[in-house]
């Protein structure tokens, strides 16, 4: 019985969390019978970089869905601060984590109410701030209406790096110890490219970050990569240490990034 209480106990994560998170032999399937995830094991410290790079379908995108429990793990454990995930109130455990997707969710309203969505009693000068340090500010400033500009739903009045910026400006507003950033392929016009970056390394400073990463310049200053084949972590380590085992990671780096230094 009273492992039962256990399992439904509902903890709540206090308004700021380190930020410590660990998986313990995680494993996990979509179906059952197909293990997606073996055996990962993962430790970030507060403030870390963990950048996930590996093939399509390796299970990146499946490894930062477990963190937000979109899915249920088979076995292991995954901890924030400690507190295992499965015992914490969803709603509360997502408040704590701030999610920036290559495809920015942004909704018909103005341009200061889909900032505001990442902390809604936020001031306006708040959501100002908050833009500045996104670099968002600047083509705000130069809508017709400014912070009061009306967005389309699927923000097509917006460039697609524009998008971008606002998310991360509402992500920095809410100010969460843990992201998840998935870096976006698509390519936008390389001043845009430059702001984006620039907002990302702002918006992740202090915070532990999980970024399914593109750019060499985020896989490099990452504080561990962790290589992703078939649903296990095959290495791990930082960019220098990897080239220097000369596995799996050189080899990636060599097929994918060597020309684009
Ligand atoms: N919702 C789902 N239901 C069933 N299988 C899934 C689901 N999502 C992903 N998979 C499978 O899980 C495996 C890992 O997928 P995942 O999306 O985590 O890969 P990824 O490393 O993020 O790849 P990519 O680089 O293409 O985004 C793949 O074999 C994929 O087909
Ligand atoms: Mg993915």
């Amino acid at each position: 019985e009273s492992t039962d209480d256990e399992k439904t106990a509902v903890h709540q994560l206090p308004a700021q969390v380190h930020g410590e998170v660990i998986f313990e032999h995680v494993q996990f399937s979509y179906k059952a019978g197909s293990p997606i995830l073996r055996d990962v094991s993962l430790t970030a410290k507060p403030g870390q970089t963990i950048a996930l790079v590996g093939p399509t379908g390796a299970g990146k995108t499946t490894i930062i869905n477990l963190l937000t429990r979109f899915y249920e793990i088979d076995s292991g454990t995954i901890t924030i601060d400690g507190e295992d995930i499965r015992l914490l109130d969803k709603e509360n455990l997502r408040s704590r984590i701030g999610i920036v997707l290559q495809d920015a969710y942004l909704f018909s309203g103005t341009v200061r109410d889909n900032i505001r969505y990442g902390r809604l009693e936020a001031t306006d000068q708040e959501i100002e701030e908050a833009a500045k340090l996104a670099n968002a500010h600047s083509f705000i400033h130069k809508l017709l209406e400014g912070y009061d500009s009306i967005l389309s739903a699927d923000g097509s009045n917006l460039s697609q790096g524009q998008r971008q910026l606002l998310t991360i400006a509402r992500a920095i507003l809410a100010n969460p110890s843990v992201l998840i950033l998935d870096e976006a392929t698509s390519s936008v016009d390389t001043r845009t490219e430059m702001h984006i970056q620039t907002a990302m390394k702002q918006l992740m400073q202090g915070r532990t970050s999980f970024v399914i990463a593109h750019r060499l310049s985020t896989i490099r200053e990452a504080d561990q990569i962790l290589v992703i084949q078939s649903g296990e972590v095959v290495e791990r380590g930082t960019h220098d240490e990897l080239l220097q085992a000369g596995g799996f990671y050189h080899d990636l780096y060599q097929s994918q990034f060597n020309r684009v230094v």
